[in-house]
This record gives structure tokens, sequence and C-alpha cells, in this order.
């Protein structure tokens, strides 16, 4: 309606929400694998670089598009020229998707703080965790087999999401972000100094840091560092548009950028040192190298700190630091997901937030409860996670940059609206990098994610299964985004306003 833009009280809220958003389960769970599996220490060359010409750049962009348009990402683009609403929707359409899979992650880990303190996995926490808790079926048919430990913490997960979300941008996002973030940086903070002590730590450190500078001649490894650069940094679908289409008009975006970018990296950094110290502990008490011991993701999370947990002094603390860190890290990274849609259907339809979060946060979590609190869930999560990350994200994000610089040939008024408000300036290698560098990088990952997938399908699963939910999902995500571009914008929405 006629009421005016929320905004954040001021640029700490927004640099606190914005870190909300990119510290995440990539931090704690990617991260250190990723690292360890690209050359260990001499990962850090390719990694800063990966920072400093795509995911720092990619921020600015995203920032000055939201903040320039002052608008959700199908407005913003809108605004930007007529052609390119649809680029919004397609961002939109990645954010529920990635929210709607996010959510069972954090029911998980929240089921797992409570699991610690009594170490429910007994001795064998793998099979009690695709087993007893998850109770995975044997098919990949979608079940309506809800299992209760997931669906019930799911439906508190949506529950308190609509009661953030429908606070609205001060009362509700940044004042999730303004406790969750120091809570979980305390939280993680004295999990690491716990683990630092765990014998066979330095040994967890030695295997993460020992530079393999060989690795540097290897493109996969630099395609590894921008991909966890992207991923981690929450640029390139809409999030950080969003957050700074909610800033008020003088405020200095580059600053803050380079705020969340180096603070993100930071406790990146953090969580390899914690996550490896563990890891080596682990190794020393089964008799085995930390190569033997080293997962990612669910496997890390889910098997091997369990197993960690048992075993060690003080375990059933470092289980309860470790499980709550994931609740708060995924948290604060699924709230800045959903209002991405939020902010979309409220600016198209002109509703007001509170109906807008019913609606959309009701049916989002409708959806989420039905893929992904049943017997079949965990599947259905690995491959639309597989898809959304790089189909989604990384394509957007490829034809974000090349139609604003090279088709509209907006790339110099958005350095310039960077510059009339931001004290760090950027310049000619900064339009190099967007215009150029970004496209390369983008292109080459995209494409050759695609010819592997369609080549070698997607792990061990049937092709009817990956088709619906990996391509499927992916295509019709595009063509939903272009469906949605040619509705009328209603005339309560804000589209003509400011
Ligand atoms: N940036 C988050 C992380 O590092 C992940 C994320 C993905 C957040 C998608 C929001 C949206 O974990
Ligand atoms: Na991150």
């Amino acid at each position: 309606g006629a009421t005016r833009r929320e905004q954040f009280a001021g640029r700490w809220a927004f640099i606190l929400a914005a870190v909300g958003s990119a510290v995440g389960l990539g931090n704690i769970w990617r991260f250190p694998y990723v690292a360890y599996e690209n050359g260990g220490g001499a990962f850090i060359v390719p990694y800063l670089v990966a920072l400093l010409t795509a995911g720092i750049p990619l921020l600015f962009f995203d920032y000055a598009i939201g903040h320039r348009f002052k608008g959700s990402p199908p407005m913003a683009f809108r605004r930007l020229s007529k052609w390119t609403e649809s680029i919004g929707w397609w961002q939109v359409g990645i954010c529920f998707v990635i929210g709607v899979y996010y959510a069972a992650i954090i029911a998980y880990a929240a089921m797992y703080t409570w699991f610690s303190t009594h170490e429910a996995w007994g001795d064998d926490p793998e099979t009690f965790f695709f087993g007893d808790y998850l109770q995975v079926a044997d098919t990949f048919a979608p079940s309506l087999q809800f299992v209760p430990g997931v669906f019930w913490p799911m439906l508190v997960v949506w529950l308190i999401l609509l009661v953030v979300l429908g606070a609205g941008v001060r009362k509700g996002i940044a004042m999730a972000s303004m406790i969750g973030i120091p809570v979980l940086f305390v939280m993680f903070i004295a999990l690491v100094v716990v683990a630092l002590f765990l014998p066979g730590a330095p040994e967890g450190l030695n295997a993460l840091f020992t530079p393999n500078w060989s690795v540097l001649t290897d493109p996969q490894v630099w395609i590894a560092a921008y991909g966890q650069i992207f991923f981690s940094l929450s640029v390139g679908f809409g999030i950080m548009i969003t957050y700074s289409s909610y800033l008020k008009r003088r405020t200095n975006l580059t600053g803050s950028g380079l705020m969340v970018g180096f603070t993100n990296s930071s406790f990146e950094i953090l969580c390899g040192i914690g996550v490896f110290s563990a890891l080596g502990f682990m190794a020393q008490a089964n008799g085995v190298e930390v190569a033997d011991v080293v997962a990612n993701g669910i496997g890390l999370a889910f098997v091997a700190f369990p197993t960690i947990i048992s075993q060690a002094p003080a375990g059933v603390l470092i289980g309860v630091l470790f499980f709550a860190s994931l609740v708060f890290a995924g948290f604060t990274s699924l709230i800045s997901i959903l209002e991405v849609v939020v902010s979309a259907v409220k600016d198209k339809i002109g509703w007001s937030r509170w109906t807008t979060v019913i609606v959309v946060v009701g049916l989002s979590g409708v959806v989420s409860l039905l893929l992904f609190s049943t017997t079949t869930g965990i599947n259905t999560l690995d491959v639309t996670d597989a898809f959304a990350n790089n189909f989604g994200i990384v394509g957007a994000a490829l034809v974000a940059v090349v139609v604003v610089s090279w088709i509209l040939r907006r790339l110099d008024r958005m350095v310039s609206h960077l510059n009339a408000v931001s004290s760090f300036r950027v310049g000619r290698v900064y339009k190099v990098l967007v215009a150029v560098i970004l496209p390369i990088v983008l292109a080459y990952m995209w494409i050759s994610d695609i010819v592997l997938k369609a080549q070698d399908g997607y792990g061990d699963m049937p092709s009817w299964f990956v088709g619906t939910f990996g391509w499927g999902m992916s295509i019709a995500l595009i063509i939903v985004a272009i469906l949605l571009s040619l509705l009328p914008w209603s005339e309560k929405s804000g589209l003509h306003r400011e």
C-alpha cells in the first residue's frame, strides 16, 4: 500500500544481517573440507584471489542494484529495464528452493543438540542417523510417510520464521542477527578453544594447513575456490539485493561490503581450525590417519561429530556447542533466503507484510514439510541442493552480470552509484572484474557443471529422479520466472514510487 519501504535502523544493523546471511552451514561444514581437498594451506591463495576478484565485486554489484533501485530482485530488475524482471524472479525461485530444504537441516541440527546431551546414537552414529533418526526409505519416489523427529522440529523452524519475518526488517530480521550472530560467535569460539586442547588436534591442523603448492596449476582447484566464495558470501541470487534495498539513501556500501566479506572469511578459517582439531582427535582416538576421517556436509555433522562427541573428554559440551552453532548459523541464513521471496511477493502484489508473510511462509512451510520431513526427504534434499547451487545460483549470477554489463551497458552508472555513497571507491579494475573476469569464471563453472551432470548423472540416483528434482526443477524455475514477469504489477505495488 501507501507505506514507505522498510529500512534498517542503521549501517550496523545491515552489516549484522548481511553477516547473518553469509555465515551459514557453508562456513562450518563446507569450507574446511573444500580447503583440505584443494591444497590445504595452499588453498588460501586461490581462495583470497576468488574473494578479491569475484566475491567482493559481486557483493558490490548486488548492493548497487538493490540500493539504486530500492526493491526486491523482481522490482529492482524491473526498474533497471522492462525486460529484465524475470532475472529477479529466477533469483526468487532459487531462494524458495534453497529455503525449503535448508529448514530441514536446521531441524536435524536442533534435534542433535538435544541428542548430544545423552549420546542418543549409541555406538553406531551412522546407522542411528540414517536408520533410527531419518528412517530413510529404500525407494526414491516421494512418500508421505512423515518422520516425527524431523516433522515437528521443522514445523517449529517454520513457525519461528513466520514470527521473525512477520515482525519486519528492524524488529525481526535485524534483531535476529543482532542476537544470533554474537551468540554464534561466542559459542563457536568456545568450541574452537575446547577442540584445540583435544589430544590429536595438532595433527588435524597439520592435515588442514600443510600446503600442497602443486595444486595451484590445477584449474579444478581454482573453480573450487570461486565456488566456495560465491556460495559462502550469498552473492548473486537476490539476498544482498533485497537487504541493500532496505538501506538509507546515503549509506557507505563498499565499506560495509568489505566488512561483511572479511568477517565471513575470518569465520570460515576459524571453522577450519575447530573442525580439523576435532577430526585430528577422532583420527588419533581410532588409530587412523586424519585423511581417513575427513568428511563433509551431512556426513561431517551427523556421523563424524557424534563419533567425536562420544569419544572426547567434554564430549557433551562439544556436541551442544557444535550443533547449536549449526542451528544459529543456519537460521540467520534461512531468514535471509525467505525474505527474498517475501519481499518479492510483497512488492509485486502490494500486500501488507503480515499478509505476505502468512501466505509465503505458510506455503513454503507446507512444501518444505511435504518434501523434506518424510522418509524420502534426504535424497530430494541432496539433489535439489546440488542443482540449486550450481545450475541456479551460478546461472542467475552469470545472466545478471552479462545483462547489466554488456546488454544494457549500465555498469558505469552502477559504479557511479557506488562511488557517490561509499568510502572505498571503485573504478577501472572493478569494471574489468565485473564485465570480463566474472562472466568468464561464471560461464566456465556453469557450463562445466552442466556437462558433468549431463554425462555422469548425479550420485547413484536414478535418472528419472535427477530429471525431476534436478533438471526439471531447475528449468521449471526459469519458466515460472518468465511467466511471473509477464503478470502485471498491482496498483498497490510500489513499482512507480520513489
Ligand atoms: N552463505 C551461506 C553459507 O555460507 C549459505 C547460504 C546459501 C545462505 C544460500 C543463504 C542462501 O553457509
Ligand atoms: Na558463508
